[in-house]
């Protein structure tokens, strides 16, 4: 059923020590082997990436293993079934599963994620961000831990990323005043024009420090952050009080072990201005992802919030998706079309 079928696949050959490139991974060929009972074929056709996946290379203690070497790398993918000796998925099943960094996986259904099987009318990529990990650490960040109200103004990092211009935009809706910050004249007018933020700080070519100064001096009532280091520290001294810090991610740091980043040297402004600042794993909220993608769901149908993807073609592009996240690459969700 499937003996013909060739497929390309990216394991990892060794752990990168600081910045991750394609000397990293090993382009593999195989043939596709015969499905056993109670499995099936998908042939991907879109891959997630995410600046995670960086931190799954390091042989460190996480809330997931570390990537094997040898393994294929790891990630989450759409695709659809193109063969099935499996009682509960047919040929032409939309699937979501971890797939990885290859053209046809055989699965058992084990460990597919909650939005298995994907819905007909909705571009098949969105279960790989906005209906899926990223809307959902949006969601669930914003406002579990930011906790928003009408009139408070938030700051967020990594404003212009997949995860950052979900954020701002569902604070828009709850009556937020949203001051982005992001890298490159481009992201900025984007934000500006496009997804209706009210300020943005152009770190790249601004001074963040000055800039938060004459936009919200001492009254940021809700940082959430996707870079930490510096910028962190500068937004520390501008939290109003008893405002909240959403920690979510910190990819100043590159995510690399062989240099960690040290702490927030403002740390005690959190005890000055009885801040709350708390970090959080989207994979801790499982039992309420069909409330939070339902709701997702109908704000991108009522045009209330707007997907972008940055799409780079070709299971060849793998290894530069991923490290093009550290470079500001993506505008918007980074995704791979096979
Ligand atoms: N806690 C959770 O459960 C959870 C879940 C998913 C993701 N996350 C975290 O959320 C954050 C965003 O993830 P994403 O998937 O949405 O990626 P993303 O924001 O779409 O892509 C990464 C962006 O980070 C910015 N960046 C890269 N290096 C930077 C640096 N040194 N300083 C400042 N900005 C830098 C770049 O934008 P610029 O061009 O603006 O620099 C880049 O485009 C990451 O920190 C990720 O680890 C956390």
């Amino acid at each position: 059923m499937t003996a013909a079928l060739t497929n390309r696949k990216w394991t990892l050959k060794s752990r990168p020590q600081t910045t991750v490139a394609e000397q990293h991974f090993n382009f593999e060929t195989e043939t596709v082997g015969e499905l056993a009972d109670g499995e099936f074929l998908v042939k991907t056709q879109y891959l997630s990436f995410e600046p995670a996946q960086r931190g799954w290379l390091n042989d460190v203690r996480s809330y997931v293993p570390p990537v094997a070497i040898g393994e294929v790398m790891r990630s989450v993918a759409a695709g659809e079934v193109i063969a099935s000796k499996h009682a509960d998925y047919q040929i032409g099943d939309r699937v979501q599963g971890g797939f990885g960094w290859q053209e046809y996986a055989i699965s058992d259904g084990s460990g597919l994620f909650p939005v298995e099987k994907i819905i007909e009318s909705v571009p098949i990529s969105y279960p790989l961000h906005i209906y899926g990990l990223t809307g959902l650490t949006a969601y669930f960040g914003l406002l579990d831990i930011g906790k928003p109200k009408a009139g408070d103004t938030i700051v967020i990092s990594g404003a212009a990323g997949a995860t950052g211009s979900t954020v701002g935009q569902i604070a828009k809706l709850m009556g937020c005043r949203v001051i982005g910050i992001a890298g490159g004249q481009a992201k900025c007018q984007w934000l500006l024009d496009e997804l209706g933020y009210d300020a943005v700080i152009d770190y790249k070519s601004e001074s963040v420090e000055l800039r938060l100064q004459e936009l919200c001096k001492n009254s940021i009532d809700i940082f959430f952050d996707n870079v930490g280091g510096e910028i962190l520290d500068q937004v520390l001294v501008n939290m109003a009080n008893y405002g909240r810090i959403v920690l979510c991610g910190g990819i100043s740091s590159g995510y690399q072990v062989a240099e960690l980043p040290p702490g927030p040297k403002n740390y005690m402004q959190l005890v000055i201005r009885r801040c709350h600042m708390e970090g959080f794993i989207v994979l801790d909220h499982v039992d309420r992802y069909p409330e939070a993608t339902e709701q997702l769901m109908q704000w991108v149908d009522e045009g209330k919030i707007l997907v972008k993807e940055y799409i780079l073609e070709g299971i060849e592009q793998c290894p530069q998706a991923l490290a093009g996240l550290f470079s500001g690459q993506n505008f918007g969700k980074q995704l791979v079309k096979i």
